[in-house]
């Protein structure tokens, strides 16, 4: 917990209280209230908590401001240009960069643990065929603690360590066979001598019938999408899973919650919905249409990919994967990409309008990667477990920041409770 530097005071019906006031080492101060309501009686009211920090936390850093993402200090651009995914989540998990050494004892740790137990194909057959895979996902990492029980004493170190290795290594294989199993072909087993992307993407588009070599160009470019999406800090799937790893959750149930959380459309769930949307502008006469419903007070429309609770100047990660979308099009002999095209025109329209201009919304991280994705051969319903997919680091770095803490409560938020007092129950004859 940061030092306090200072006081605030509070006057609450004449009375007067002093709150202690901690300085962070980035970003705004934060009041102390934990002690609030004893002392004085009272709750302080915070629906979608845009003005409360829910934890401290040593991992990310974002200045909405500035357009800064920081994971344990490094930039996104730099980690996004010079490092890979699984430095980055070395440097999540253990919060420095590795020597040499350490990456490849890392590496090799990871690769060891891809496979999954093979009782658990029978229970994807249990799933229809036509089910989102994210729905999949939801139940089979869920039943991660009915298969791996040694690895749920979240009081055992060495089990925690073992369930983070675990969910991080078997993430690519289970989201592959989401989607195997979502078309109907057959599960594709990890390959231990393929880096991290290659293997998914092995996992994804291999079959038996033939031999299929990943194209470097789009295991990079797989590699960075992940790299982008690794951690955010305390956004609503990472709030997810502490307020259910707050309870003493195992953390394949609490990883379950954040991937439920994750699956909205206004997180996770919008890059496929942002790429849908782009579909149905189709052509860029269409835009200036869908910029004025997104506009209109009397729709709920929005442009999806547009808009951000931190980012009020620029989303770092969407202009990374501005310039992997038009690198990896360019690479495949794909420009020219008409919904390329729709999402460059839109963007340009959009920020040229006083509306968007007035509210701050530019485009985020989801507003290109959609475009990359389906490039590479993916589906629109696999969009949003990729994204699951490469936050799982995050959420478990959080979760183990958070039972490392030695402070830790559960979480229970209070209300501002409108309804009734208690009165008696009438017969239903009396009604
Ligand atoms: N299109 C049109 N208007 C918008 C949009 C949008 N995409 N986003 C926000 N607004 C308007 C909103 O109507 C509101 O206007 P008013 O003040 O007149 O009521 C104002 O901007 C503030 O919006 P808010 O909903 O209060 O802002 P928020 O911080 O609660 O929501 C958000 C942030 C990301 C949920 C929202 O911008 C949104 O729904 N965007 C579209 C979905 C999306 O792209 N989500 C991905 C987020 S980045 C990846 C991730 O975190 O998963």
């Amino acid at each position: 917990m940061a030092e306090n530097t200072d006081t605030a005071t509070l006057t609450i019906k004449g009375k007067t209280y002093e709150l202690p006031v901690h300085s962070p080492s980035g970003g705004p101060d934060v009041i102390d209230i934990r002690k609030l309501y004893g002392q004085a009686d009272v709750f302080t009211y915070d629906p979608g908590f845009t003005s409360t920090a829910a934890c401290d936390s040593t991992i990310t850093y974002i200045d909405g401001e500035k357009g800064e993402l920081l994971h344990r200090g490094y930039p996104i651009e730099q980690l996004a240009g010079k490092s890979h995914y699984l430095e980055v989540c070395y440097l999540l998990l253990y919060g420095e960069l590795p020597s040499a050494e350490e990456l490849e004892t890392f590496e090799n740790l990871v690769t060891n643990h891809t496979m999954i137990h093979e009782q658990m194909h029978m229970f994807f057959r249990g799933f229809r065929r036509d089910a989102h895979p994210m729905a999949t996902m939801v139940g089979v990492i869920g039943a991660m603690s009915a298969f791996y029980h040694d690895s749920t004493d979240i009081n055992d170190a060495h089990q925690r360590e073992v369930a983070s290795i675990r969910l991080i290594a078997k993430m690519p294989t289970i989201a592959a066979m989401a989607y195997k199993y979502s078309i109907g072909q057959p599960f594709v087993y990890p390959r231990n001598d393929l880096d991290y992307a290659a293997n998914f993407l092995h996992m994804c588009f291999a079959v038996p019938a033939e031999e299929y070599n990943v194209n470097p160009i789009l295991s990079r470019a797989m590699d960075r999408i992940f790299t982008l999406h690794a951690d955010h800090e305390q956004n609503a799937s990472t709030s997810t899973v502490r307020l259910a790893s707050s309870s003493g959750a195992n953390p394949f149930a609490c990883i379950a919650a954040g991937i439920a959380c994750l699956w909205g459309p206004a997180h996770g769930g919008a890059n496929q919905a942002c790429l849908e949307m782009l579909k149905e502008i189709g052509t860029v006469d269409r835009i200036p249409e869908f910029i004025a419903r997104a506009k209109d007070k009397n729709d709920n429309y929005r442009l999806m990919g547009f808009g951000h609770r931190v980012y009020k100047n620029f989303d770092p990660r969407a202009t990374v994967m501005k310039e992997s979308a038009d690198e990896v099009l360019d690479l495949l002999g794909v420009e020219n990409n008409p919904i390329l095209q729709v999402a460059k025109e839109l963007e340009k329209q959009a920020l040229a309008d006083p509306y968007f201009a007035e509210k701050k919304l530019f485009p985020n991280v989801d507003f290109y990667s959609g475009i990359i994705l389906e490039a590479m051969g993916f589906p629109t319903s696999m969009f949003t477990p990729v994204f699951a997919l490469a936050r799982t680091v995050g959420w478990i770095s959080q979760w183990k920041e958070q039972l490392a803490d030695p402070q830790l409560k559960i979480g229970r938020p209070r209300q501002l409770y409108l309804g009734e007092m208690a009165r008696d129950y009438v017969d239903i004859e009396k009604r």
